[in-house]
């Protein structure tokens, strides 16, 4: 096995992947590590920091002072008695089987590709192509897939996807935007649910780099003029995935634990590979912020 997870780990991908800050302590960086981290972030749209030992109020803590307000969770949420109150803050999810190898994982719909920004569409005064980046934090995680394969996150680097489309169908998609939902519906308090789907170009610039990406969303999407017609809204989306997944290589993060991954959801996407539970431990802690110090306006 462990041939095999140093043969995975040495791939290389063109932007995405890059470790950063090698043998730094997260909840003590300088001023001058947070922008190096940060700018790395805008440029590789998934970078990583390895070698971590935080708690879940560390990482909180650190987002907060890096990105800015947190906007999702909040004081409401109750301690769980049956979690180390270590992996446990208000804007911090735990993901995976953390009360041991008998629970189920309840995060399945994340093993599809997606762009995270879950409640983005639903929050009033928020644009879909705000900063939002995610940190997932591999606190314990499994040594292998459900194919006996090392356990990955996968991710597609969508600023080669529109570069690897002909010039026909990008000028074509420039035209374009998509309506879009959560992939999940919350009815959590910090979301409003009267607030109408938001609408979002298909071919979008990045606030920071400035670089063109695609942004699908999930295939709950529904393109402008199709609001009426379910099944081409359904076909046009998976027909568009199925040609950028066709050209564009896949990025696998092979996990080790202590690992933290961010990545910016506004030009990549990314998909979990599912895990026999009743195996192995996983214990992730994610949280997501709305960057809003790095657009100078
Ligand atoms: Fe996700």
């Amino acid at each position: 096995m462990t041939s095999i997870i140093q043969q995975k780990s040495i791939q290389h991908h063109p932007r995405l992947g890059i470790e950063v800050l090698q043998g730094c302590n997260l909840t003590c960086l300088t001023d001058i590590q947070i922008h190096e981290l940060k700018t790395s972030l805008w440029e590789h749209g998934v970078i990583v920091v390895r070698q971590q030992h935080l708690s879940a109020q560390e990482l909180e803590e650190f987002a907060r002072q890096t990105f800015g307000n947190l906007m999702f969770g909040g004081p409401s949420k109750p301690l769980d008695p049956d979690i180390s109150p270590d992996l446990q803050s208000q804007y911090v999810n735990i993901l995976g089987n953390p009360k041991g190898l008998d629970q189920e994982p309840i995060e399945k719909y994340a093993w599809e590709w997606h762009h995270d920004k879950d409640r983005i569409p639903r929050i009033e005064g928020l644009e879909m192509n705000a900063l939002y980046v995610v940190m997932l934090y591999g606190v314990e995680m499994p040594g292998e897939d459900i194919h006996g394969q090392p356990h990955t996150t996968e991710f597609l680097d969508m600023v080669e996807a529109y570069n690897n489309l002909d010039p026909q169908r990008q000028q074509q998609l420039e035209q374009m935007s998509m309506y879009h939902l959560p992939p999940i519906f919350s009815k959590s308090a910090d979301v409003a649910t009267d607030v109408p789907m938001k609408v979002h170009p298909i071919v979008s610039t990045h606030q920071v780099t400035g670089k063109k990406g695609l942004y699908l969303g999930s295939d709950t999407a529904i393109p402008v003029g199709m609001e009426d017609r379910p099944e081409e809204a359904k076909h046009f989306w998976k027909d568009l995935f199925q040609t950028v997944i066709d050209r564009t290589p896949v990025f696998s993060h092979v996990w080790y634990p202590g690992d933290i991954v961010f990545w910016d959801n506004s030009q990549v996407m990314h998909r979990g590979v599912p895990y026999d539970a009743t195996q192995h431990q996983r214990i992730a802690l994610r949280l997501g912020v709305v960057d809003n110090q790095s657009i100078q306006k």
